[in-house]
């Protein structure tokens, strides 16, 4: 991201404690994103990781297991010619029982003998890989210890689930807030730390073509595909609790639907952008009656069924998870946002465990040409499609309509496909990778400020308590397949149907891309 002046704002030298080192995130996210953002130059020579976790490792322990997540799961391998001691001789470790301020007041100590070290003057970036009931006694004692008494910035970075409903979020907030300004709290949402995601925002106001498209006038409806094989594997004791509404809609889904809606910001900075998402939450129409909720919202949950010639278990025979559970592992809706630009436009959102594939889309369907006039009165047209594929396969594409070559005037949809991650060379950011550099650098334009928050808890919170007092609606889908089919009838009720992911099962288009397709 880029300040007023469009220069870009480096990394600053700074202290990364990593709360939770021991743990998966730690592992599988964030050593290998600090290790791509050294070998990029991001992170320069001046700074230092401290692990910190209850349990006791020695530094040199500690240096193995990040030099284990990194062959493991980075997206570049440290080998004999990179300077692999010389990154990994900035982590060091403290085993630390967070509710003893003592050991915050040992951290301190150590902290500052590594700011002379690395001549770091008193930047100090607190990652909190931690569950949320931590956040606030995690902060306190970093007051009480003597933490934030350094010259520099002090940044919290929190993740997800940031509380359980508006009410536990709000009462997490105020904790942190009797230590934390809201400029120095960093919450995640991965998904906007993600390319195309934040292509959005280039695709919409980079383009000439498209704003004046970009309204009720034109679009149809907007269909949000966020896909997965992996059923709850083991975080059945977490996602019992959660359910797809918290685990993905009131953060990823939400977010990826508000950089959709905006309205184009009076200037690229994070204050200006995110005044604009907040706008679109308020804009979504309220669901509140137990009957409105069940018209437009549909959940279910992943029975035993087969992919890929493979048996799968039911969600209710998953380990740690409760046999009678009704926790939904599906969420699919139709939500409006009652602005002047989108009334009327549907936006279909669905989300899954245990679908038959891994894909997270946008598709904008734009209106169909009048039926009848001209070359739709001879044959039935396809509207056009803007596809923007967020993973596994970043790219876009258009869907138009053109001449079959020969003699007959018929027409055939083609796709014009960019896939940006197939261009050889190409080795893009991890979403942590951008989320760390950018909070390293202060910049929270990709990160969710507590108003965001508050209104995305305060628009789903009813629909957990509508599904609470009436169970009878949790629809039981085949693991393997495309969930409830009632998640279909939503769009055929209104004349439409979910465009297949990845552009499968289109026989009749003509695609020309750069994927190899
Ligand atoms: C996480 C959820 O936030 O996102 C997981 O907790 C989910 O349940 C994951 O699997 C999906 O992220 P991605 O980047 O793999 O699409």
């Amino acid at each position: 991201m880029t300040n007023n002046t469009h220069e870009p704002i480096s990394a600053q030298e700074a202290v990364y404690f990593i709360f939770g080192a021991t743990g998966d995130l730690a592992k599988r996210k964030l050593f290998p994103a600090l290790y791509s953002l050294y070998r990029e130059g991001k992170l320069g020579e001046k700074f230092a990781v401290v692990g910190l976790a209850r349990r006791p490792r020695t530094k040199e322990q500690f240096q193995d297991d990040v030099h284990q997540s990194i062959l493991e799961f980075c997206r570049y391998k440290p080998t004999e010619l990179d300077n692999w001691e010389g990154f990994v001789s900035h982590f060091s470790y403290q085993s630390l029982d967070i509710a003893n301020v003592e050991g915050f007041r040992t951290l301190k100590d150590h902290t500052e003998a590594l700011e002379v070290q690395y001549q770091i003057p008193g930047n100090r970036l607190f990652y909190l890989a931690l569950a949320p009931e931590l956040f606030g006694s995690v902060s306190r004692s970093l007051r009480d210890g003597g933490m934030l008494e350094s010259a520099g910035w002090h940044r919290l970075v929190i993740e997800k689930p940031f509380g359980y409903n508006y009410p536990s979020a709000e009462k997490l907030n105020e904790e942190i807030r009797q230590v934390f300004r809201e400029e120095e709290v960093f919450r995640i949402d991965h998904y906007l730390g993600k390319e195309m995601v934040q292509n959005i925002e280039a695709i919409r106001f980079a383009n000439s073509f498209f704003e004046p498209l970009w309204n009720n006038k034109h679009i149809a409806n907007v269909q949000i595909t966020l896909a997965e094989t992996v059923g709850v594997e083991d975080r059945g004791a977490y996602y019992n609790k959660s359910g797809a509404l918290r685990d993905m809609v009131q953060n990823h889904m939400l977010q990826m639907l508000t950089m959709i809606a905006m309205e184009p910001p009076s200037r690229l900075d994070a204050e200006d952008i995110r005044d604009e998402k907040v706008k679109v939450l308020r804009s979504i129409r309220k669901l509140r009656s137990g009957e409105e909720i069940r018209n437009n919202i549909i959940r279910g949950q992943y029975a035993q069924g087969t992919s890929r010639g493979k048996e799968l278990k039911g969600y209710r025979e998953e380990e740690s998870v409760d046999p009678e559970s009704t926790t939904e592992t599906f969420f699919g809706a139709r939500l409006f946002v009652d602005n002047f630009r989108w009334a009327g436009v549907p936006f279909y959102v669905r989300t899954g465990k245990r679908l038959p594939v891994k894909s997270t889309e946008i598709v904008i369907e734009f209106n169909n040409v009048p039926n009848h006039v001209h070359f739709a009165s001879k044959q039935k047209l396809l509207p056009n499609l803007l596809v923007i594929r967020v993973n596994p396969m970043e790219g876009i594409y258009i869907k138009m309509n053109a001449k079959k070559p020969g003699n007959e005037m018929t027409i055939q949809p083609i796709a014009m496909e960019f896939c940006q991650s197939c261009q050889v060379g190409i080795n893009t950011p991890e979403a942590y990778e951008r989320l760390i550099y950018d909070a390293a650098r202060g910049d929270s334009t990709y990160f969710t400020r507590w108003d965001e928050l508050a209104v995305a808890w305060r628009l789903v919170d009813p629909f957990a308590e509508a599904w609470r007092e009436d169970e009878s609606d949790l629809q039981f889908y085949a693991a393997g397949s495309w969930g409830p089919q009632k998640v279909d009838d939503l769009l055929s009720e209104d004349g439409y149907h979910w465009w297949p992911v990845n552009g499968q099962d289109e026989d009749n288009v003509i695609w020309v891309s750069n994927s190899g397709k």
